[in-house]
């Protein structure tokens, strides 16, 4: 006999660096001002690493937080996926070292590279290993350090990253409850708009326009607005289609916080008031990965969610990705 399970998310956590960087401070970097960056994005600041600090420190806080509120051993856990675009080394996997400082002899580790898309993609994994019975734990963490990878050069791009994590322990949970449906997609002929050259530098296969051929972010931000505004909605209406339900069941979105106007353009698109989108890239820019736990995780700790609130999460990012869950809240 086959069982399935529902799966849910039994604890959040998340963890930022200490310093902060204002738009103040990135006038004195590059030749911007704080009223561009606000108006054009709704950034006004963000959280930056020391340089000689790893950003898998922030992802072993985050999972700990996690763990502590899922109430669950690190010695409990099946697999770690971790959500990353900038690893801080190729290898040993962040997720192999996150294992080795949490203690969590047990569990599998593997990292995961859907840029922004990360933690949906992290997640619609973990989803199929709980509720087919194979796994009963699994941790998903965003992590990045993304101003080791900027261009502090480039005004286009250096003004809109920050640093930090967070972390989901997975598990299964009551029927009805946890994730309902999840969404992945990718559509790599647009790969070329964001750009971050790794082991291989060279004029070959996607057009890699990072200033100088520097191993740095390069990103053609008016395609990949035009691009995050559209998939956004589709995304997000997807799940919605596929659980049955519309937008008036949902209690809150939280989506990947690139840009203040990416999010209106596309709540705009989505018929549903701003009061019922979560926001918190005023205080740390875009994070990637981490921007839709880290936001989850605010949302939860501000109880701006409570049990049976049907959610729904959804970003896009490098590769181009995207994704997007339907969560209802079982904790
Ligand atoms: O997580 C997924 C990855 N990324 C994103 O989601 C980003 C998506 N894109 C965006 O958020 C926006 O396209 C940006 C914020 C990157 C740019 O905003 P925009 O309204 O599309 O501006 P633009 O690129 O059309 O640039 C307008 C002007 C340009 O000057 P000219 O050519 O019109 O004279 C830029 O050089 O603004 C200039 N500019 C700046 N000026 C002051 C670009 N960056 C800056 C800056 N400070 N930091």
């Amino acid at each position: 006999m086959s069982m399935t399970y529902s799966c849910g998310i039994l604890g959040l956590g998340s963890s930022l660096p200490e310093k902060v960087l204002t738009n103040y401070d990135l006038e004195k970097i590059v030749d911007t001002s704080d009223e561009w960056i606000s108006k054009r994005t709704g950034i006004s600041q963000r959280r930056v690493l020391d340089e000689d600090k790893p950003a898998y420190q922030l992802g072993v806080d985050a999972a700990k937080k996690a763990l502590d509120d899922a109430g669950i051993e690190a010695e409990e856990l099946d697999l770690i996926i971790v959500t990353t675009e900038t690893p801080d080394y190729l290898t040993p996997s962040m997720s192999c070292i996150i294992q080795s400082k949490i203690g969590a002899q047990k569990a599998a580790a593997f990292d995961l590279n859907a840029a922004c898309s990360g933690f949906i993609y992290g997640m619609t994994i973990a989803n199929q290993f709980i509720k087919s019975g194979y796994y009963k734990h699994v941790l998903v963490v965003g992590c990045e350090g993304l101003s080791k990878i900027v261009d502090w050069k480039d005004r286009n791009t250096c003004v809109l990253f920050g640093d930090g994590a967070g972390a989901a322990v997975l598990g299964p949970v009551e029927e009805g409850y946890g994730i309902i449906t999840t969404h992945i997609g990718a559509d790599g002929v647009l790969g070329k708009n964001i750009t971050m050259p790794c082991c291989y530098i060279g004029p070959e296969d996607i057009q890699v326009r990072s200033g100088d051929n520097k191993k740095v972010l390069w990103m053609d931000g008016s395609e990949v607005f035009k691009f995050a505004v559209r998939i956004m909605e589709q995304a997000t209406n997807k799940v919605l289609e596929d659980s049955g339900l519309s937008m008036e069941d949902i209690k809150l979105i939280v989506p990947h916080q690139a840009n203040i106007r990416i999010i209106e353009g596309a709540a705009k698109r989505l018929k549903v008031s701003e009061d019922k989108i979560f926001t918190n890239l005023h205080k740390y820019g875009n994070i990637s990965s981490a921007s839709i736990p880290l936001g989850l995780n605010e949302a939860y700790r501000e109880k701006l969610i409570s049990k049976g609130d049907n959610l729904v999460l959804v970003g896009f990012g490098g590769g181009l990705t995207w994704g997007s869950v339907l969560v209802r809240w079982s904790k």
